[in-house]
């Protein structure tokens, strides 16, 4: 197998000597439990891995990722994840953490057709038509393509609030907080869009 694939398993030996150095029940206390106080919906970008960029630790942050940090109605993959999060894990707060230049939120700008994947996109163009006047309003086109980042983030937390699991947590007087991210990779830096619910 060529050294590219290899290193992976190179450096997980590596990690798992250093850890253990560190501390040898390191492994064994992450096998008795998770208690994370964060879940987290992020794009499955390559560049923008949400505990690295924060400095967490394995147990720290529940996540779930996909094409344009995207958190849709219909899809069970996420909600099943948002509601073992909050029922569950009882996590005390829910991030959509969007990042500029994303391409799953360019390809949705774009009126070029990528197959299977502008059913997916589709839920972005909803952010568009949503916002049609702010967003025609910006004659920059880069100006544009990050605001759609951030009105991207902003309706994805207004879904996860929606969410029946949110609903019933809000109900019964226990909901973690929903905040709105966007990681900018290009200076390495998280802002928080404020929007916080
Ligand atoms: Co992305």
């Amino acid at each position: 197998m060529e050294q590219s694939y290899k290193r992976l398993f190179d450096n997980n030996r590596k990690w798992v000597e250093e850890k253990l150095n560190e501390d040898k029940e390191y492994f064994h206390r992450l096998s008795e439990g998770q208690k994370p106080e964060f879940f987290l919906i992020g794009c499955s970008d390559s560049r923008v891995s949400p505990d690295l960029i924060t400095g967490v630790q394995p147990g720290e942050i529940f996540i779930h990722r996909n094409i344009a940090n995207l958190a849709v109605h219909t899809d069970l993959n996420f909600l099943s994840a948002l509601q073992y999060a909050v029922e569950v894990l009882q996590v005390k707060h829910v991030v959509v953490k969007g990042h500029y230049y994303c391409g799953g939120v360019r390809a949705a700008m774009s009126d070029d057709h990528h197959g299977l994947i502008d059913n997916w996109l589709v839920n972005i163009r909803d952010v568009m038509r949503l916002h049609q006047n702010e967003l025609l309003a910006i004659s920059d086109e880069e100006e544009k393509f990050r605001r759609l980042v951030e009105l991207n983030v902003i309706e994805q937390v207004n879904n996860v609030k929606a969410t029946s699991v949110m609903q019933k947590a809000i109900r019964s007087g226990n909901a973690p907080y929903v905040h709105g991210w966007v990681y900018d990779l290009n200076e390495g830096l998280l802002k928080d869009l404020e929007v916080s619910k």
